[in-house]
């Protein structure tokens, strides 16, 4: 195991009815910016919820944060921050509210003229606007950690940020927010947890037994839970372990001590920002033609997952992993999600290159675990996904 430093600030509240202590995690005298994305809470009660919670507050509310938080329309927000002189930030939806308002509690505290130049160069956040979350959709584990993905539609850019300023101070997650999601945002949300504990395991081994056993659990609790969280009947049980395996899955324990890849969500980001495609979409796009072309320095940890994931025992570990492969795939399309990118859209030619292009322009010269995946083999990956 390599050594690790690991602290996690973010309180979690959890479980049915919790929204209604909201105020108790608030500081008395805070002047508060409820953020919210494109009303979804304003048809399910969240929002009536979390504001008779805030009753006692002097509240700002800013709505309208699309999915894939756009930098135009934050930056709108910003000025709300200044002009109201806000003090705390409440960010109630899915990741890209949550996302947008990290990216609000950085630039609010930023001295630069150009807030995207946290995205473009790289500043770490060490202590931002204080926030908290009440999270409405379970995905991204945003709730839980200091990172955050922001969206320019003007330059088609998707790029991240983060620091260790921007864990929330606290986070509800009340698995009745469920019942009102779209079956496709649900499915989303399955695919982008399992990807980011494939993102921290698949990797080689370095026995870390315990990084291990979790992230396996993890997948086994969400493959066992997807028939009965896309059923048309809202499940508690099915639906508090749904929430709970995503903030798990992305919260930073499974990633200590071992090393990790993120090159699936490096390429899959682009795809979200050439074609607006979910990013939950875009990585399993991306998943079956990276392990097939990182095969051999996969392998291992492939098999261990064929075995102890999918119980496939016989064969040779290069047997048991390609069939781990395909079963991956198999699950993606189980819950309802394509997995080539010609199945999204007809405009594909040229893609890889656009991306490997872009990675090389940003000196992204070596991603994954090795830190070898050059632009020229993203550029093979992509175009295996087509
Ligand atoms: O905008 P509203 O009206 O709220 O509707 C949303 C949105 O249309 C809807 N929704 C959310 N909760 C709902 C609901 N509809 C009905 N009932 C509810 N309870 O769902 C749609 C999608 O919401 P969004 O927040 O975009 O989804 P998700 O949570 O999947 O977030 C995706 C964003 O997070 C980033 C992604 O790149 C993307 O921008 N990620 C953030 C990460 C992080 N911070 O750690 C890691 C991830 O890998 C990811 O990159
Ligand atoms: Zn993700």
């Amino acid at each position: 195991m390599n050594n690790f430093n690991f602290k996690n600030p973010t309180k979690i509240i959890f479980g049915k009815g919790e929204i209604e202590n909201l105020a108790n995690e608030i500081p008395e005298n805070a002047k508060v910016l409820l953020l919210y994305g494109g009303g979804s809470i304003k048809k399910n009660g969240i929002y009536n919820k979390v504001t008779a919670a805030l009753n006692n507050f002097e509240v700002v509310e800013f709505g309208g944060i699309p999915a894939n938080p756009e930098y135009a329309v934050l930056m709108e927000a910003l000025k709300v921050i200044k002009t109201e002189n806000i003090t705390y930030l409440l960010a109630v939806g899915g990741g890209s509210v949550i996302d947008g308002t990290k990216f609000l509690s950085a630039a609010a505290v930023y001295n630069g003229d150009t807030p995207w130049d946290i995205l473009t160069q790289n500043i770490r956040t060490e202590k931002g606007m204080p926030f908290g979350t009440v999270l409405t959709l379970p995905a991204t584990g945003s709730e839980m950690n200091s990172g955050a993905v922001i969206t320019r539609e003007e330059t088609k850019e998707k790029l991240a940020m983060g620091g260790p300023g921007l864990f929330p101070e606290f986070s509800i997650l009340d698995p009745e927010v469920i019942k009102s999601i779209p079956k496709r945002q649900l499915a989303n949300g399955l695919a982008d947890s399992f990807t980011h504990v494939l993102e921290q395991y698949m990797t080689y081994p370095i026995d870390a037994k315990i990084q291990d056993r979790f992230a396996e659990g993890i997948l086994q609790t969400l493959i066992e839970i997807a028939p009965t969280i896309l059923n048309e009947e809202f499940d508690y049980k099915a639906a508090s372990n749904f929430m709970w395996s995503c903030t798990m899955a992305l919260n930073g324990l499974i990633q200590k001590g071992v090393p990790t890849d993120w090159a699936v969500h490096a390429m899959g980001h682009e795809l979200t920002a050439l074609y607006g495609i979910d990013h939950a979409r875009t990585l399993a796009i991306i998943t079956e033609s990276h392990y097939k072309y990182n095969f051999e320095s996969k392998k291992e940890k492939l098999a261990q997952y064929a075995e102890r994931v999918w119980n496939i025992t016989e064969g040779s570990i290069d047997d048991k992993a390609y069939e781990a492969i395909e079963k991956t795939t198999e699950f993606f399309k189980s819950i309802g999600i394509n997995t080539k990118l010609s199945e999204y859209t007809s405009d594909y030619e040229g893609t890889a290159e656009e991306i490997a292009k872009r990675f090389t322009n940003r000196g992204w010269l070596g991603l994954g675990e090795h830190q070898s995946l050059s632009p020229e083999k993203v550029e093979k990956i992509v175009k295996m996904a087509y």
